[in-house]
C-alpha cells in the first residue's frame, strides 16, 4: 500500500487552493464578455439559475466524491462503482488537454505583463497582437515563434516547480502567496477603473438587461458552460483537491465559501472591465458596443488599446491587470495539471516525482510544440470550444448518471456522509436537483452544442482543423479513457477499500 496520502495542512489551505482553482482566466476575461454578449443585466438570471441547478450541486458532489473516496477521479469513481472508473479517466483526459492550452493563454498574460510597462504594442494593439506577437499564419502553420516558445517554456517551468513541491509544500504555499496578492492587486485595479471618467457608461452597457435574449437557448448554454468552467466543476479538479482533505472536513461550508468567492470575483471583474470600456467609449466618442470585443480579443486587444489612451494611469492599470490575469491563471493551472498527476499516482502507484516528471514533461512538450507555433490562436480557440462544450459537459453527464441513475441508494449514503461532517445540511432539494434538473439541463445543453457543431461547424475554421483537433480530441477522450481503465493498476479497487470508510 502506498504511504499515507498527503493532506492540506489547514482548512484555509484547502479553501484558498480551491478558490485559486476556481478564480482564473475564466473570471477575468471570460465572464465580462460572456455576460455582455448574452443579455447584459438579464444574463444574471440564467447565471444564477445555472449556479443553483448545476454549479453548487455539482461542486458539493465533486467535493464529496473526492473526500469520501480519497482519490483522483479514476480511483475515486472506481471505488464508488467499479464500472465508473472510465468516467474518471474521461475527466482526466479533458483536464490534460485543457492544461495544454491554458498554459498558452497564461504565457500571453505573462508576456503582456512585461509589455504593459512600456506599452510595447504601440499605436495598433490589434495588429500587434495578431501579427507581431502571435504571428498568426494562414491554415495550419507549424513554424515556431521564438518569443512564444520562450515564455511558454518559462510558464511550464514555474508550474512544474510548484507541482514538485506536492500538495502542502507546492500548491498550498503557492496559493497562500498568490491569492491574497491577487485580491489586493485586483481591488486596486477595479477601484482605479470605476473612478475613470465614462465608467458609468460602461457599467450601464454591462447591466442594462436585454430580457428578450432569455428566450434564446444559446444564452442558457452560455450560462451553464460558463458556470462549469468558472467553478472548475466536471473536470475532476475539485474531486482531486478534495481527495487531500481530512476525514472531518466541512464540505458544504467550504463549497459555499469557494462558490461565493468565485462569483464575487467575476462580478468585480465585470465592474472593472466595463468601467474601462466605458472610459474608452466616452474618450473616443463611440458607443460601448463598438469598443467591446469578444473573447481573447478583449484582454489582449481592447485592453492594451485602452491602456494606451490612459496617460499616467495606463501603465499602473495595465501592469495590475495583466499580473492579476497571470496570477489567477497560474493557480488554476496548478489545479488542472494536478488532476492527471494524482490520477497516475493513485492508479499506478507512481512516486510524486515520477508523476510530475513524466506527466508534466509530456504535457509541457505537447503544449510547447503546438502553442509556440503560428497556429497557436486557432488551436486555443478550437480546442477550448470542443473540450468545454463537449468534453466537460459529457463528463459531467456521465458522472451524474453513474451516481444518481445507475446507483440507487448511493446518493442517500453520500448525503449522510456530507451531513455528518458539514455545517450546511443538504436534503431532498439537493437530491431532486441532482437526479432530475441537472442531468436534464446538461443533456439539453449537450444536444444543442452537438447540433450546432454538426450542422454549422465551429467558427470559420477549415474542416480538417475541426476534425483533427476538435472531433479527434473527443475520440481521444473516449478511446484513451477506455485503455486507461483497462490497464491494470498497482492494487485492485477491493484491496484499496480499507483506505476509506463506507
Ligand atoms: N476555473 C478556472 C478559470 O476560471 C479554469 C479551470 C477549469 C480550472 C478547469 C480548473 C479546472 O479560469
Amino acid at each position: 500500500m502506498s504511504a499515507q496520502r498527503e493532506s492540506w495542512s489547514t482548512r484555509s489551505g484547502f479553501i484558498l487552493a480551491a478558490i485559486g482553482s476556481a478564480v482564473g482566466l475564466g473570471n477575468i476575461w471570460r465572464f465580462p464578455y460572456v455576460s455582455y454578449e448574452n443579455g447584459g443585466g438579464a444574463f444574471i438570471i440564467p447565471y444564477l439559475i445555472a449556479l443553483a441547478t448545476a454549479g453548487f450541486p455539482l461542486l458539493f458532489l465533486d467535493y464529496t466524491i473526492g473526500q469520501k473516496y480519497r482519490g483522483a477521479p479514476p480511483t475515486a469513481y472506481g471505488r464508488m462503482k467499479k464500472s465508473a472508473e472510465f468516467v474518471g479517466w474521461w475527466q482526466v483526459l479533458v483536464c490534460s488537454v485543457i492544461g495544454i492550452y491554458y498554459a498558452s493563454v497564461l504565457s500571453w498574460a505573462g508576456q503582456y505583463t512585461i509589455y504593459a510597462f512600456n506599452q510595447a504594442w504601440g499605436g495598433d494593439a490589434e495588429s500587434f497582437f495578431y501579427h507581431q506577437y502571435l504571428q498568426r499564419g494562414s491554415g495550419l502553420d507549424f513554424t515556431i515563434v521564438p518569443s512564444l516558445f520562450i515564455m511558454l517554456s518559462a510558464v511550464w517551468a514555474i508550474v512544474l516547480f510548484i507541482m514538485y513541491g506536492g500538495i502542502r509544500k507546492g500548491v498550498e504555499i503557492a496559493n497562500k502567496i498568490f491569492i491574497p496578492l491577487l485580491v489586493v492587486m485586483f481591488l486596486v485595479m477595479v477601484i482605479q477603473a470605476v473612478r475613470l471618467p465614462g465608467a458609468a457608461e460602461g457599467l450601464n452597457a454591462l447591466f442594462t438587461p436585454n430580457w428578450s435574449m432569455m428566450k434564446d437557448p444559446k444564452v442558457w448554454l452560455a450560462a451553464y458552460g460558463h458556470v462549469f468552467f468558472s467553478m472548475s466543476i466536471g473536470f475532476g479538479a475539485m474531486v482531486t483537491y478534495a481527495s487531500y482533505l481530512k476525514r472531518n472536513a466541512n464540505l458544504t461550508g467550504s463549497g459555499l465559501v469557494v462558490g461565493f468567492a468565485n462569483s464575487s470575483f467575476e462580478i468585480l471583474a465585470g465592474l472593472g472591465i466595463f468601467s474601462v470600456l466605458g472610459f474608452m467609449a466616452v474618450a473616443s466618442g463611440k458607443p460601448v458596443s463598438e469598443v467591446v470585443s469578444g473573447g481573447i480579443g478583449l484582454a489582449f486587444v481592447a485592453f492594451p488599446k485602452i491602456i494606451s489612451t490612459m496617460g499616467d494611469a495606463g501603465p499602473i492599470i495595465g501592469v495590475l491587470f495583466f499580473t492579476s490575469l497571470f496570477v489567477a491563471g497560474l493557480t488554476s493551472m496548478a489545479s488542472i495539471i494536478q488532476v492527471p498527476i494524482s490520477a497516475v499516482e493513485d492508479k499506478f502507484g507512481w512516486s510524486h516525482k515520477k508523476a510530475v516528471t513524466v506527466i508534466g514533461g509530456i504535457s509541457a512538450a505537447i503544449s510547447i510544440l503546438l502553442f509556440s507555433t503560428k497556429t497557436a490562436l486557432t488551436f486555443v480557440d478550437v480546442i477550448d470550444h470542443f473540450a468545454n462544450n463537449i468534453g466537460v459537459v459529457f463528463g459531467a453527464i456521465l458522472s451524474i448518471i453513474w451516481v444518481t441513475w445507475l446507483n440507487r441508494g448511493l446518493l442517500d449514503r453520500l448525503i449522510r456522509h456530507i451531513n455528518s461532517i458539514s455545517s450546511f445540511k443538504l436534503g431532498a432539494g439537493w437530491v431532486f436537483v441532482l437526479t432530475i434538473v441537472t442531468p436534464i439541463s446538461l443533456i439539453a445543453a449537450l444536444f444543442l452544442s452537438l447540433k450546432s457543431l454538426l450542422t454549422k461547424g465551429y467558427g470559420d475554421y477549415d474542416l480538417m482543423t475541426q476534425v483533427i483537433f476538435g472531433w479527434g480530441m473527443v475520440v481521444f477522450f473516449a478511446i484513451g479513457g477506455m485503455i486507461l481503465t483497462k490497464l491494470k493498476g498497482h492494487v485492485s479497487h477491493d484491496e484499496l477499500k480499507g483506505d476509506y470508510h463506507e
